[in-house]
């Protein structure tokens, strides 16, 4: 790669990192990653379902109310994994600098059925896309998950 080319990559490298804050630079390999890749893991899904509701609201308000299809598939996949995250609470990875957040180690069926709800939730956001009433009032319901799930099992660092 020739070095201008090379520094521009770098350069908007540098630049998706910051715009993403927490950012899980370690894929998790099952066995080997450390707690805290783990916890940078959970949190970037979490901060990506962020990211995905704010694209929904905006494109809610530019009445382009079928394209939320991809990001009701993206929460929706980060839902149906979520469990795995969730199976222990690794008390000594926090805090994490840039999140006041932390994980209440919750029993593992209530983590189900949380995340349970939000896959239903996004799945109905995805085939309702198109009609803009509808999606949304479906919004809601989505986010009414997420704040289901914060209440029970999402704690403040201390
Ligand atoms: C299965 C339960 C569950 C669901 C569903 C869930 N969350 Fe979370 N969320 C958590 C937990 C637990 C934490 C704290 C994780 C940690 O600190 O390790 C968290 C953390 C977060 C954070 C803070 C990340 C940080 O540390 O700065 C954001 C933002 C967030 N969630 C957004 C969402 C949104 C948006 C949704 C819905 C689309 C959602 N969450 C659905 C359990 C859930």
């Amino acid at each position: 790669m020739n070095p201008k080319l090379s520094f521009a990559v770098v350069a908007a490298a540098a630049a998706v990192l910051l715009a993403t804050g927490l950012f899980a630079e370690t894929t998790l390999v099952p066995g080997v990653s450390p707690g805290k890749d783990v916890v940078a893991v959970r949190k970037y899904v979490m901060v990506t379902n962020n990211a995905n509701l704010r694209d929904i609201r905006l494109k809610l308000e530019a009445k382009k109310s079928l394209d939320v299809v991809s990001n009701g598939r993206s929460m929706a996949a980060s839902a149906m994994i979520l469990p795995f995250l969730f199976v222990d609470a690794y008390p000594d990875a926090y805090p994490v600098p840039g999140s006041n957040y932390a994980y209440k180690a919750t029993p593992m069926a209530e983590v189900q059925a949380g995340a349970e709800l939000l896959n239903a939730q996004c799945q109905k956001l995805v085939n309702l896309a198109g009609q803009a009433a509808e999606t949304a009032k479906q919004l809601d319901r989505v986010k009414d998950a997420c704040r289901d799930c914060h209440a029970k099992m999402r704690t403040d660092v201390k």
